[in-house]
């Protein structure tokens, strides 16, 4: 059954937690928040719903097995710039559902009229560094140590950045 893009909807929570609880917990440490968590899922369904958050998922069947997010803050100083957050199961990956994702997300940028895109990741997510320096991010900045894993383990992020113009 091929993988099909849509938007991440309200009814779509419970999905989404088994996603989210699916995968490796390293691949979700550039989020900020613990995404196994059904509130932290629940707060980005009503970020969408308060247009904070464009939001899309991939889907096989009934499952999600992919999702990406374009943050904004329309009630801060930085209004032309978007976060882009992406993640693929590690089952799906190397098939290109991450490209498609990431190719709604530009999209929506160009419809937000953003001026400019931003993406986190751990910084030995080489796959995730090769697809965005792809599509023309290069490295900004590195925050050291930014982030602890249950373990008690810390890691440094990457920030990667891309002026954008529609
Ligand atoms: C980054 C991520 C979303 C990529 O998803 P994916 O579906 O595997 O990506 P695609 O199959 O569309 O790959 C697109 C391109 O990215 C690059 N790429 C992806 N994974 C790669 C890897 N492991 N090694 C090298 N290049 C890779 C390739 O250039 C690839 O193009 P190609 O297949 O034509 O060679 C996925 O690896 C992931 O969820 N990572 C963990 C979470 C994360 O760090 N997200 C980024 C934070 S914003």
């Amino acid at each position: 059954m091929p993988v099909t893009i849509r938007r991440f909807r309200p009814d779509d929570v419970e999905a989404m937690l088994r996603f989210a609880r699916g995968l490796p917990e390293h691949d979700l440490l550039f989020l900020g928040r613990d995404l196994k968590h059904r509130k932290v899922i629940e707060a980005w369904q009503e970020a969408v719903e308060d247009g904070f958050i464009d939001s899309f998922v991939a889907e096989d069947g009934d499952a999600i097995v992919g999702s990406c997010a374009l943050v904004r803050d329309p009630l801060g100083w930085s209004t032309h710039v978007g976060e882009v957050r992406l993640l693929v199961s590690p089952q799906l990956r190397g098939q290109g559902v991450g490209r498609r994702l990431l190719e709604e997300i530009f999209k929506v940028a160009e419809q937000r009229e953003l001026k400019k895109l931003v993406a986190r990741m751990t910084s030995d997510q080489r796959g995730a560094i090769q697809l965005f320096e792809e599509h023309g991010f290069r490295s900004e900045a590195r925050l050291k140590d930014q982030v602890m894993d249950r373990d008690g383990a810390v890691h440094d992020l990457v920030l990667l950045s891309l002026p954008f113009s529609a």
